[in-house]
């Protein structure tokens, strides 16, 4: 939830400014701003409500700099417009600050320090920004202690990733962070700051973490980064090699569309980077030792990672006889459940950084308790911090809705689960081929994406104009109906829900109206023939009914035939077509398919 940039040094500040912002769009993109400094006394502030577009549509050639910072919004406290839009500053305008987060106290800040001071923006940052012009104005420190000072007067709770300038000293950008991401970029002549390195490919490879509660000074000539007790801590810098253009839409219109498209090729590359040529899952033995000694695994995620997790606990179960559980992040962290003697905790998170799933980690840790974190970003918070992690490689998913995130979870928990069993001599462990199981699943998916002419032609039919919709199956195909309509709700704003096919009839199928489409999802053969009777249920109901089956279960009249692959794999197929049908549903609609209303992709705030 919201981007953030800053750069300092030879380059245009104002061009990477905005490469970078846009690179970052995908955390928020209700409005807009970048601060640049010329080092010569001229500097500029420009901000927009709404997109990017907005901004760069506003900036003039005269507005240049080689030291500035940059960020995109998604609201929290203010609505999103210009005022309340980052670089917020101080009423001298000597300080500018681009802040991520929420400060939980700044209320109490306020009162206490700032209670004759004229707000303009209804932001939490524009005190912080404030105070910290405060105490270097009235009470005459310099600009690196009252940053410092501010620092600590935040509460604990609160989380932050803030780059400040002055202009007394404009090539140096003040830096620090609390639970929300912030990189440094390391370049030659200059230096750059960023909530993800993708912002930042396009100028350097190198880069160095920031560790909560450290403050960073960053400047052209270098970077030092020293705990709020002024320990100087030394850093070392780590390469990414990603390409810049891996972050590109290439020729699509849509990054959901290359993402849904570039499944079979993360399929692919989660075999070669997890099996060995005898399809043996090669996982660090020690992961493997202490999730054997667990009596029970704790999966926890958010929304599309949760839908994930459902999936993984069926794997986990059915492969190593370990009880687990999956839980919501929000939920599990202000609601501990009694938890079992030797539990073992599986955090899903496409992008590491989400706070709800943060949360449980930090508190699971004060515990004592084993974690991984599964992910497809390296280095990121929730991947630091758990005792083991394993990356997705499913390379940069910038649209919102999550898709090749989704299936790299399931088939990474399908992997690790046969890892485990196998572990633990399990025989169904061992007999499930999943590196054959996921060659089939990445040809069945190929199938898939190149169908896209008729899924396009089943969301005109069926899904463009109804006010909502319902996807239904049972077992781990109810898992899938949950992710699927999910899928359609967030880029459509179709209402849909995903239901337990069992249980309409104690209640849902109340809402079933002529011509409500109800998507069926039968993948299963202990439960094709149950889902089919409830689906018949629904159509003598006026229902339009769709359905999405397995070859080897199919009728003449499914609308979606999936190629067969192992039972416990299904999912990763039947999903495409209901990501492909949110797609060209939202598409149909002329929406913006990438970001959403209201939406951010990564939420680091709770
Ligand atoms: C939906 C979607 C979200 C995320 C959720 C958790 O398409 O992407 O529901 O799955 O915000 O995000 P991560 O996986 O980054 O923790």
């Amino acid at each position: 939830m919201c981007g953030i940039v800053g750069i300092t040094g030879t380059k245009q500040a104002v061009s990477v400014l905005i490469n970078g912002l846009e690179r970052l769009e995908y955390r928020g993109y209700d409005s807009a701003g970048i601060y640049v400094n010329d080092q010569t006394g001229q500097d500029y502030l420009v901000k927009r409500a709404g997109r990017i577009a907005n901004l760069k549509s506003a900036l003039t050639p005269e507005i240049q700099g080689s030291a500035g910072i940059g960020h995109t919004r998604w609201a929290t406290h203010g609505v999103p417009n210009e005022i309340n839009a980052h670089p917020q500053y101080s009423a001298d305008e000597r300080f500018y600050l681009v802040h991520n987060g929420v400060i939980e106290n700044f209320e109490q800040l306020k009162q206490e320090y700032l209670a004759d001071v004229k707000f303009q923006s209804q932001t939490d940052t524009e005190v912080v920004v404030q105070l910290i012009d405060r105490f270097v104005v009235d009470y005459e420190m310099d600009t690196k202690s009252a940053f410092l000072k501010v620092l600590h007067l935040i509460s604990d709770d609160s989380s932050y990733a803030f780059v400040l300038m002055d202009r007394q000293t404009p090539d140096t950008l003040y830096v620090s962070k609390n639970k929300s991401p912030l990189l440094v970029g390391v370049g030659d002549g200059f230096n750059m700051v960023a909530s993800d390195a993708v912002a930042m490919l396009k100028e350097t490879h190198n880069f160095m973490e920031i560790e909560d509660r450290e403050v960073v000074i960053v400047k052209p000539s270098g970077v030092v980064i020293r705990d709020f007790d002024g320990n100087e801590m030394k850093r070392d810098t780590f390469r990414v090699d990603m390409d810049a253009s891996a972050a590109d839409k290439g020729t699509y219109p849509f990054y959901m569309l290359k993402e849904v498209d570039e499944q079979p090729v993360v399929m692919r590359k989660l075999v070669q980077e997890y099996l060995d040529t005898d399809g043996s899952p090669v996982i660090e033995p020690e992961l493997l030792s202490r999730m054997q000694q667990a009596d029970k695994l704790y999966v926890v995620g958010a929304g599309t990672s949760y839908h994930a997790g459902l999936i993984g606990a069926r794997l986990f179960e059915r492969l190593t006889g370990i009880p687990t559980q999956v839980f919501i992040s929000s939920e599990f962290a202000y609601e501990q459940p009694i938890m079992s003697k030797k539990p073992f905790f599986i955090f899903l998170t496409q992008s590491g950084e989400t706070a709800d799933s943060r949360e449980v980690l930090v508190n699971v840790k004060k515990q004592g308790w084993p974690t991984l974190t599964i992910t497809n970003v390296p280095k990121s918070t929730l991947s630091r911090e758990a005792t083991f992690t394993l990356l997705l490689h499913a390379g940069p998913e910038i649209a919102v809705a999550s898709t090749k995130a989704y299936t790299a979870q399931v088939a990474l928990q399908a992997i690790l689960a046969k890892g485990l069993g196998m572990a633990m001599r399990k025989q169904l462990a061992i007999d499930f081929d999943v590196k054959q199981q996921l060659g089939l699943v990445a040809v069945g998916m190929q199938a898939i994406v190149d169908s896209k002419d008729q899924l396009e032609s089943v969301a005109a039919r069926y899904l463009a104009q109804p006010r909502n919709a319902f996807y239904i199956g049972r077992g781990i195909d109810w898992s899938v109906a949950l992710e699927s309509a999910l899928k359609l709700k967030e880029i459509s704003y179709v209402q849909a829900e995903g239901f337990a096919s069992g249980e309409l009839k104690h209640g849902t199928i109340a809402l079933i109206e002529d011509k409500t489409p109800v998507i069926g999802i039968i993948t299963q053969d202990r439960t094709a023939g149950l889902t089919r009777s409830n689906l018949q249920e629904v159509v003598s109901r006026g229902a339009s009914v769709l359905t999405i089956a397995s070859k080897h279960l199919a009728q003449p009249d499914d609308t979606i035939v999936l190629p067969d692959v192992d039972e416990l794999l299904t999912p990763l197929l039947s999903v495409v077509p209901a990501q492909l049908l949110a797609y060209y549903t939202s598409l149909g609609k002329g929406l913006d398919v990438d970001k959403p209303r209201n939406l951010a992709k990564s939420v680091t705030v709770q």
